[in-house]
């Protein structure tokens, strides 16, 4: 399996703070917001990852993460032109895909949970194993903001919906899809939605047309941030200072997992904290075990 993250868009929600600068620069508390898929996914043991950037950020992109090998990974880009849509990146990912599976994530998209890792590895091994797409349903109180999922009471999902003006549910898609080979296939054949948008809920639409798709819910112990508003944002943030400072241990430190998966070695290690050392977060990858 590799992993898509789509990190462009127009981030037309945070204007004027994005007017200038694309927003998975930003600051989630003490990294920028990229970092927290980017984490997940090393988590998850992928080291293999294409980042969907604006044609301008490319540049940046690569100043903050190059081609990936200081975390022992290796780091693709591609430029989508413009944003047309989350399903557009899966096609823009076609070669880097190659035949593969995927775990597609949004770069504003930030989890938090105990076993979150040992889901998305449920995830993972379901795809590998079975086909098919794995999406995750969380309870959100402004469902209009996204894309709806509604079960019925055995659980089977009875509709998928992208932004309903009267949702039939409080729950959530969420940024963070696994998908078989065929999403190359499928996202191809989306057409855009009444925004003009090709639009990720399509693509899942399809797979449940096809009875390939299973959603999973992300219950008590989770958080979830869409973090593509100014408020959303803010309470990302403020959610990552408080963990982090009440428990010592750092969410999203892509340093720190590269080190603990043994992508990296000690010594690689102190070299990139060192360039950090003036911040409490390169004191931190330095007195890590
Ligand atoms: C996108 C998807 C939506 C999903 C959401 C999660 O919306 O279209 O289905 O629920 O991400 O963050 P966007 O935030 O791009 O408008």
């Amino acid at each position: 399996m590799k992993a898509i993250i789509l990190a462009g868009g127009s981030g037309t929600r945070l204007y004027p703070v994005t007017q200038a600068i694309n927003k998975h620069f930003l600051p989630i508390y003490n990294k920028p917001m990229i970092y927290y898929p980017l984490s997940l996914v090393m988590l998850l043991g992928l080291r293999e990852v294409l980042f969907i950037v604006n044609p301008g950020d490319i540049d940046t992109f690569k100043r903050l993460l190059g081609d990936g090998s200081h975390l022992g990974m290796h780091i693709e880009y591609k430029v989508q032109e413009s944003p047309n849509g989350l399903a557009e990146g899966l096609v823009l990912g076609e070669e880097f895909i190659g035949g593969d599976n995927v775990c597609y994530m949004l770069g504003d998209n930030v989890f938090f949970g105990h076993d979150l890792v040992k889901i998305m590895a449920q995830a993972k091994k379901e795809i590998n194993k079975h086909g098919g797409a794995y999406v995750f349903g969380y309870y959100v109180k402004d469902p209009e903001r996204f894309g709806i999922v509604e079960f019925n009471e055995k659980g089977d999902v009875l509709s998928l919906e992208e932004k309903p003006k009267e949702p039939k549910s409080n729950f959530a898609v969420v940024g963070m899809y696994f998908y078989d080979n065929k999403v190359i296939e499928i996202a191809k054949g989306v057409k855009p939605s009444d925004r003009g948008e090709l639009e990720i809920t399509s693509v899942n639409q399809e797979y449940l047309n096809r009875g390939e798709l299973k959603v999973k819910l992300l219950g008590r112990g989770f958080a979830w941030f869409d973090a593509g508003t100014h408020d959303s944002f803010l309470e990302a943030g403020e959610f990552v200072s408080t963990i982090e400072n009440k428990t010592g241990l750092m969410i999203g430190c892509v340093e720190e997992i590269a080190y603990k998966n043994g992508w990296i070695d000690r010594e690689q290690l102190i070299e990139l904290a060192k360039f950090l050392e003036k911040t409490e977060y390169g004191r931190y990858l330095l007195e890590l075990e």
